[in-house]
């Protein structure tokens, strides 16, 4: 896992980090455990949050995976004060417990893109609030993973392009409410990453994948360590005085909007 970054960034810092039982935001844990961070890994499955923590502990790190749905802040606040008892003060929030699937609006119930707001949005303004009495400290970070959804429109996806909107407000919003306690919010809105759920469904073959590819000016995806090192700079000091930063990682594909990628995806 190569890393720009050489030191022990966020040496005895404990970062309490939601989905890290896989994808981003596991290899957002992992950079952070490579740098000192201690790392509470929440989601559903303890399975799989167990798995992730061995991953992390292999390496030389220290992590404890916790239950808990973001849509439950009760269930929030205890795996909260569990990492607080193993661990220690909490002194980063990673926000990436997310969901998605593909469905135009017409094709999508009340519920399904309910679940997804709550998911994304809610989700992420329970994990924010529930964390702020851990947080309120100068040095302290939170980072949410959002998308370019949030900015421009993809069809089939007008439940995630809405949650991620409202998250990179959220962002902005709680950057001006929580800066004079000295906690930093910000937001990382990738574009698409090799290697992860959502572009393994997009790109089934390697005709698609070289395709989308060559649509975005960049000419290829990212990769999950480049977010994660755009996640590390963002709670390290480094970036002491970034707050309310959404900070696009995409190759330049937002700048020519969804249509491009889409086209490629469509003729595929
Ligand atoms: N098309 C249309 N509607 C869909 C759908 C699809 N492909 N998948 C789920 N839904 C609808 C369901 O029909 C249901 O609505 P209904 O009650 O009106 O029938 C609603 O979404 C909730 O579905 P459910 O499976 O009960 O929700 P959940 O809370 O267990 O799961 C999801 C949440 C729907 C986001 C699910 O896709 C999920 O768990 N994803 C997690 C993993 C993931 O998405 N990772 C990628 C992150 S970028």
């Amino acid at each position: 896992m190569p890393s720009i970054f050489r030191d022990h960034l966020l040496k005895d810092k404990v970062a309490f980090v939601t989905g890290g039982g896989s994808g981003i935001n596991l290899r957002i844990a992992e950079r952070f455990a490579e740098h000192g961070a201690k790392i509470a890994l929440v989601g559903r499955t303890q399975d799989k949050l167990d798995q992730a923590s061995a991953t992390i502990q292999a390496g030389g790190g220290t992590a404890a995976g916790y239950v808990a749905d973001v849509r439950d802040y009760q269930a929030i606040e205890s795996a909260l004060k569990k990492t607080r008892e193993g661990f220690g003060e909490i002194d980063i929030l990673l926000c990436g417990a997310a969901g998605n699937f593909p469905a135009a609006a017409l094709g999508m119930s009340s519920n399904g893109f309910k679940s997804v707001i709550d998911i994304d949005l809610l989700g992420t303004f329970n994990t924010c609030r529930a964390a702020y009495e851990h947080l309120r400290k100068p040095g302290a970070s939170i980072v949410s993973i959002s998308a370019t959804h949030a900015f421009i429109p993809f069809a089939m996806q007008s439940h995630v392009c809405a949650a991620k909107a409202g998250v990179d407000m959220l962002t902005r919003t709680l950057a001006v409410e929580w800066g004079k306690a000295g906690v930093r919010v910000n937001s990382i809105a990738p574009g698409p990453i090799a290697e992860t759920e959502g572009m393994r469904r997009l790109s089934p073959t390697e005709e698609i994948k070289q395709k989308l590819a060559r649509s975005i000016p960049l000419q290829r995806f990212g990769s999950k360590d480049e977010i994660a090192d755009l996640a590390l700079f963002l709670c390290s000091d480094a970036a002491a005085y970034i707050t309310g930063a959404v900070y696009v990682c995409d190759g330049g594909q937002s700048l020519l909007g969804s249509g491009g990628f889409m086209s490629a995806l469509v003729q595929g």
